[in-house]
């Protein structure tokens, strides 16, 4: 690896961690995830337990939480900690509670939400500022089905100073019309299209990150149709084929899985037809992403 590249993985794998009293926190990787355990989420959490969680979720992105038995309105209480639920289009046109999606799977799917590389809802002007994935069934075969996340702020430093220089004044079109190539999305949909900087500012954080994604960018609008081309393709096959930039979890029944949509991505893994899968996802309301 460049001598850059080592600099930037060490600067974010050696951050000072805060200090947790409530919970217990044992990161997947120095750079993104870590396991959250020591709390009951189907429990009123203390002050200090929440303050450490939104900590942990800042510093690690992506939060575990193993063996939690919660109803739906348990899944909606944990989220409301962290701002206004967000209604999902989909889950209203289902008939079904508009802030929780069903994420399902079996013998008689043709497609599983979130199969390729994606940070979710960015064709929206205000992509969620997260999501939390309860699973309650996984695969019948006992493996499978795992989610894979990359670090959106790794990948942006990752790349050498004068791509950056390149990227930084940019800005890119977010079409909700690509997730659905090859299926027709139900009538009522109304299909988001906005346009969001290439390069990103964590409003929580300040720090810089990469807001570029396969599952929702068309194009740069700065550049030609074939250098965006050939500049998103690069980009995409960056965070799918760095693993120095992934977390991998391997889902149990009972787990919720609390991932920060603003400097993540994420890869549902369907590896497991024809066994079933099942969860419910409840989103937090964001907001529009700054340079
Ligand atoms: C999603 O993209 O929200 C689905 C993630 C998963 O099923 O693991």
């Amino acid at each position: 690896m460049e001598q850059f590249v080592l600099d930037a993985v060490e600067r974010i794998a050696t951050r000072p961690q805060p200090d947790y009293r409530a919970i217990e926190v044992a990161p997947l990787t120095p750079v993104i995830g870590a396991e959250i355990s020591g709390v009951d989420l189907s429990r009123e959490l203390s002050e200090r337990q929440l303050a450490e969680i939104k900590q942990a979720f800042l510093a690690h992105h992506v939060l575990v939480f193993r063996d939690q038995l919660l109803s739906g309105e348990d899944h909606k209480r944990f989220a409301n900690h962290f701002g206004e639920l967000r209604r999902l289009p989909l889950a209203d046109l289902d008939g079904g509670d508009p802030a929780i999606l069903e994420v399902a799977a079996s013998k008689n799917s043709r497609f599983v939400a979130g199969e390729d590389w994606h940070t979710d809802g960015t064709a929206d002007a205000e992509p969620s500022l997260g999501s939390m994935l309860y699973v309650t069934r996984t695969p019948e075969i006992g493996c499978g089905g795992d989610t894979l996340f990359a670090n959106m702020h790794l990948a942006y430093e990752l790349l050498s100073p004068p791509m950056k220089a390149l990227l930084d004044g940019l800005t890119a079109i977010h079409d909700g019309l690509i997730p659905w190539q090859g299926y027709t999305p139900p009538p009522e949909y109304v299909i988001p299209k906005n346009e969001h900087p290439v390069v990103v500012r964590h409003p929580d954080t300040g720090r810089k990150l990469l807001f570029v994604n396969a599952g929702f960018t068309s194009h740069i609008v700065q550049l030609a149709r074939s250098e965006s081309r050939a500049l998103l393709d690069m980009l995409f096959a960056r965070v799918a084929h760095e693993p120095i930039l992934h977390c991998r979890v391997r889902w149990t029944p009972n787990t919720l899985v609390f991932w920060d949509n603003r400097c993540t991505q994420h890869h549902a893994v369907w590896d497991y037809y024809p066994h079933s899968r099942y969860g419910q996802r409840v989103s937090i309301n964001g907001t529009r992403p700054q340079a």
